[in-house]
């Protein structure tokens, strides 16, 4: 048996996730046979937590018992293979060093700026400490429905399709989330959602905080951009800043900052006052290595919920922002 012989072997067997054999996908991306004769293998798998189990089966049972070889060492990884003709989702996840700096309500805010941009959004709520997506969005919270293989239909608020922890926890019950618990339904979040047809972006709005959610999120989706939430005082971004170095850490890319409740805009002499101190947006995104791309106003729409309208001072401030957003994005 050559090592040409092993590879195109290898190579016919099928990624479930694709239908297709790893040769198509570009399944195997290592594969070394040692002096002793151990085959060596880093697999790519769309959907890693489904089929690692069946895949390593089958090929334990080509290379050690069909092929004879005395060993075998596989490591698995997501794959980021993107079929021809196939649209890539976006995603993008919200960050911010503590709670309470307006994370949820710049990333609502956001996904609505990229929709009046046409584009079709999707929010994960992941916050699991506090899920207030259904709240900001004004979303009624029904059961979900799911389709015909078991994937979940997300709830909807005028065309942004949400995914969030607050659908799955028992009314007034405090629920711990334990590692084993919280990884299940994140698993679920990004592998087990029927998200409309052609979406292009999937806004996720993280926990506070640098923990266990983000680093799940950068196994699931790789490939996630990241950007960080901070209010404008100097001594409050230092923690923003720990958030995003922890991000950056996990190898995700953080493509920029927001400063939120940057300043209150006096109506009568149309001046900016700064309330809450001034240059924490810019402070972040200097030792982060990335843009400022956006400093919102102190104040809630006129039309008394949390999303604004492209005509108001800070909706005009998204749409600046997601435009820089989908440059980056690529979308
Ligand atoms: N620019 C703003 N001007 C005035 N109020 C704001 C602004 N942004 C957010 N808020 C308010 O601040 C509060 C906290 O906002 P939000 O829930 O979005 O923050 P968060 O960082 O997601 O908080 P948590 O850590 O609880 O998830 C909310 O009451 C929200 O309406
Ligand atoms: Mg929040």
């Amino acid at each position: 048996m050559t090592y040409d012989e092993l590879k195109s072997k290898l190579e016919l067997i099928i990624d479930p996730g694709f239908n297709k054999p790893f040769k198509d996908v570009n399944g195997i991306k290592k594969l070394v046979v040692g002096p002793t004769g151990v085959a060596e293998l880093e697999i790519y798998l769309k959907d890693k937590t489904k089929n690692e189990q069946q895949v390593k089966i089958q090929i334990i049972r080509l290379v050690k018992i069909e092929l004879g070889f005395p060993g075998i060492k596989i490591d698995f990884f997501e794959s980021e293979f993107v079929p021809e003709g196939e649209k890539i989702i976006k995603y993008l996840a919200v960050a911010s060093g503590k709670g309470g700096v307006g994370k949820s309500t710049v990333a609502a805010n956001i996904a609505k700026a990229m929709q009046r941009q046409g584009k079709k959004v999707g929010i994960i709520d992941a916050d699991i400490y506090g899920a207030s997506i259904p709240y900001v969005l004004q979303l009624e919270v029904k059961p979900l429905k799911s389709t015909a293989d078991e994937k979940m239909i997300p709830l909807s608020k005028d065309g942004i399709e949400v995914i969030s922890t607050e659908f799955f926890m028992p009314p007034e019950k405090p629920v711990m989330w334990r590692g084993p618990m919280l990884g299940k339904l994140l698993t679920h979040f990004f592998n087990g959602v029927q998200w409309q047809e052609d979406i292009d972006l999937i806004v996720i709005d993280l926990p506070p905080g640098t923990g266990d959610v983000a680093l799940d999120v950068k196994s699931y989706v790789p490939l996630s951009k990241v950007i960080v939430v901070t209010t404008p005082h100097p001594n409050a971004s230092s923690v923003a800043v720990k958030a995003g170095l922890g991000a950056q850490q996990i190898g995700h890319e953080v493509i920029g900052v927001v400063e939120n409740m940057s300043y209150y805009l006096n109506t009568c002499n149309n001046k900016r006052e700064y309330i809450f101190g001034q240059g924490g947006g810019e402070k972040v995104a200097k030792k982060l290595g990335t843009s400022l791309l956006g400093q919102v106003p102190i104040g809630h729409p006129t039309s008394g919920d949390y999303l604004f309208t492209g005509t108001e001072e800070a909706g005009k401030t998204y749409d600046e922002i997601a435009l820089k957003l989908m440059k980056e994005l690529d979308l």
